[in-house]
């Protein structure tokens, strides 16, 4: 058998990291497109077309990429700088439990949670609180959900507020969900639905007993954008967006223009590295580019020194912080318009911008926030509240603004399950989420985000910024799958017989089943970290991969033969099995000083998930040990369990 091999030559490799979900997402295009543009040859490696294998870095700067396509050939693809897109890290720090199937990734949660055969309910527990777990929580919330507690882990919040962070926590306290700084201590699994977290806070020991812990970091702050070592041309960019358009329907505004800002940047960059001998009108052109983006790549951190974080007197907005929401200029000036108008509540400096993108009137002019001008242009706005449902943190409301006292008009946008009928009561809160009253609903506009019209009382309008369904429409537990269901098939998993879900991934249905093991519930979607290996029929697949067909005999295998997979350690690596105290211990025994030799002394991050697991808390380790790692590129990604035998890969 002959070995295949293609050589290339590029400027510019973008390569997709292991289990990055979208390929190319925003960042790359931007990349691609602006390296093209200055006319550098640029290449594109992950999707379904080709899989990067592995990086040899050059001498100096640059490297090759050996890629496999999906005939098996292999390419080696010489570029003057390398780009790896890389997930951001969902994983805490060890703690017991913390590798157990007890304790979901947000990848994994949010793609049971989208299949929606998954309860979350009565409780649930966020292992984060930056804008994605915010987010997730927030959905949670809408879907009926009555308890979402976020836990903070890390002191220092201040450093992971990112752009967008106040609205989106706001969003989550309106939906009732709660936010506290404490310490995971042990996770326990109890029952199939049934779990015992204890964390402890400043008042003591808590003991949460959610039915799923999720985990949504990022745990501490990142730039985004890593060189590797410095002055390589070999970059990681943090891949944020959550899709590769626009119009994705799960729309994360801010990731989506912190990456193409980011991207931007990046690729400015690398043009300027590469391109030495651009026409003077390009070099400036460059520059310029340069120089705008990492203006708004400041900008979007800028509110984490004046975050918007109103004051309190009881559930009531403090005077001075009510005065001075009253007084921003997107909110509609008191008593001069008699009539319905849009208030939007959004202080922060944040790259989203879609309220103003889809006024019809163009009556929201955000670029006037902090000057003399109006935010809000009240005698241009004609309260159609496009702007309401388009508002990805619930920022907006129409008001009707009127001195005195009586009742008057309140638009809120609803995304949660209840459909709301006129002269049903809703339950008012603030926007900590705190009870305030009830209000009877006028009208209920249906769309992709449906609004409610309800009558408040004058006092409650600049109060009341979300609304509570009646207690009796939250969801119950799923029923127990039964042999009647048209959705379920019967298959054969250890030779018992099991009745699971139709149509899914094994991963999933394993999950369901309670037959999950810590690899089903990494589930990197893509196959990429080889953990959750199962025998299919006899033979070997991976349970990520292969989706449900009726009468399949389902083998599992044991996840590693080192861990073993029991999902009961807290360790740091659970594929080589080396825990946190014993990298710390050899770390200063040896006196290491680099992330490379911490890897090739205690064996992290060398086992078959490629560090999906445990890069991130590895990362931290060593930065509390002296060890700078916020720069690291791990480039060894997936050496470690490839075969060079073409068709013979599993
Ligand atoms: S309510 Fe309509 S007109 Fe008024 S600001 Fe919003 S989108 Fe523009
Ligand atoms: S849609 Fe407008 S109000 Fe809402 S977060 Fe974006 S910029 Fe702020
Ligand atoms: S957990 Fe898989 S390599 Fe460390």
């Amino acid at each position: 058998m002959t070995l295949s091999v293609r050589d290339g030559a590029f400027d510019v490799v973008i390569v997709a990291g292991p289990g990055v979900a979208v390929f190319p997402s925003e960042g790359a295009r931007v990349l691609a497109r602006e390296c093209a543009a200055a006319g550098l040859r640029v290449a594109w490696v992950g999707g379904d077309w080709l899989q990067a294998r592995g990086l040899i870095p050059l001498p100096g700067t640059g490297a090759v990429v050996v890629a496999e396509d999906p005939q098996g050939r292999l390419h080696r693809l010489q570029a003057r700088a390398v780009v790896r897109m890389a997930r951001p890290s969902t994983r805490p720090d060890p703690f017991p439990g913390s590798c157990s199937d007890a304790l979901l990734e947000l990848s994994v949660a949010q793609e049971l949670f989208r299949e929606g055969a998954f309860s979350f309910s009565p409780s649930s527990v966020i292992l984060g609180t930056g804008n994605s777990a915010l987010r997730f929580a927030s959905k949670l919330l809408e879907s009926g959900v009555s308890e979402v507690l976020c836990i903070e882990t890390h002191a220092d919040w201040g450093a992971k507020r990112y752009a967008g962070w106040e609205v989106e926590r706001r969003r989550f306290e309106v939906l009732g969900g709660k936010l506290i700084e404490a310490r995971p201590l042990t996770l326990i699994r109890k029952g199939p639905l049934k779990l015992e977290f204890r964390v402890e806070d400043e008042r003591g020991i808590r003991i949460l007993e959610p039915v799923r812990v999720v985990s949504a970091g990022p745990f501490s702050a990142s730039s985004g954008v890593r060189e590797y070592p410095p002055g390589s041309s070999l970059y990681e960019l943090e891949q944020t967006a959550p899709a590769a358009s626009v119009a994705s329907q799960d729309l994360d505004v801010e990731g989506f223009v912190l990456e193409s800002d980011r991207a931007l940047a990046l690729a400015m960059r690398v043009v300027r590295g590469l391109c030495a001998d651009l026409p003077s009108e390009e070099r400036e052109r460059v520059e310029k580019t340069l120089k705008k983006a990492r203006f708004r790549m400041k900008r979007h951190p800028a509110h984490r020194e004046a975050p918007y974080s109103p004051a309190y007197q009881g559930k009531w907005l403090s005077h001075a912080d009510s005065t001075a929401l009253r007084s921003f200029s997107g909110t509609p000036r008191l008593g001069e318009f008699p009539r319905p108008l849009a208030s939007i509540e959004c202080f922060e400096e944040i790259g989203c911008r879609e309220c103003q993108k889809v006024c019809p009137t163009g009556a929201i002019d955000l670029s006037a926030r902090g000057s003399e001008k109006r935010v809000l242009n009240e005698a241009a706005c004609t309260a159609c509240g496009i702007c309401v449902s388009s508002c990805p943190s619930g920022a907006i409301s129409l008001l009707e603004e009127r001195e005195g006292g009586g009742m008057v008009r309140l638009t809120l946008p609803w995304r949660g399950k209840y459909r709301w009928k006129p002269g049903v009561l809703a339950t008012l809160v603030n926007r900590r989420g705190e009870t305030l009253g009830s209000a009877r609903v006028l009208a209920w506009i249906d769309g992709p985000v449906e609004q409610v019209q309800l009558e408040v009382p004058a006092h409650l309008q600049w109060e009341a910024r979300g609304i509570r369904a009646p207690k009796s429409t939250t969801e119950a537990l799923p029923s127990s799958p039964s042999a009647e269901d048209p959705q379920r098939v019967e298959v054969s998993i250890q030779g018992e017989k099991r009745w699971v879900r139709a149509k899914a991934r094994l991963s999933t249905v394993l999950f369901e089943a309670g037959y999950n093991r810590e690899g089903d519930a990494l589930a990197c979607s893509d196959g990429s970290c080889g953990r959750c290996g199962i025998e299919v029929d006899g033979v070997k697949r991976l349970a990520c991969q292969t989706w449900v067909h009726p009468k399949m005999a389902l083998k599992l295998q044991a996840l590693d033969a080192r861990s073993g997979g029991s999902g009961s350690k807290d360790e740091l690596c659970p594929c080589e099995g080396v825990s946190a105290e014993k990298v710390r211990q050899t770390i200063q025994q040896a006196k290491l000083q680099s992330p490379e030799a911490v890897v090739a002394v205690t064996g992290v991050a060398s086992g078959r998930c490629h560090g999906a697991l445990c890069q991130e808390p590895l990362r931290r380790l060593l930065e509390s040990e002296g060890i700078s790692a916020s720069d690291w590129i791990d480039w060894r990604f997936p050496w470690t369990d490839w075969k060079l035998v073409p068709g013979k890969r599993e």
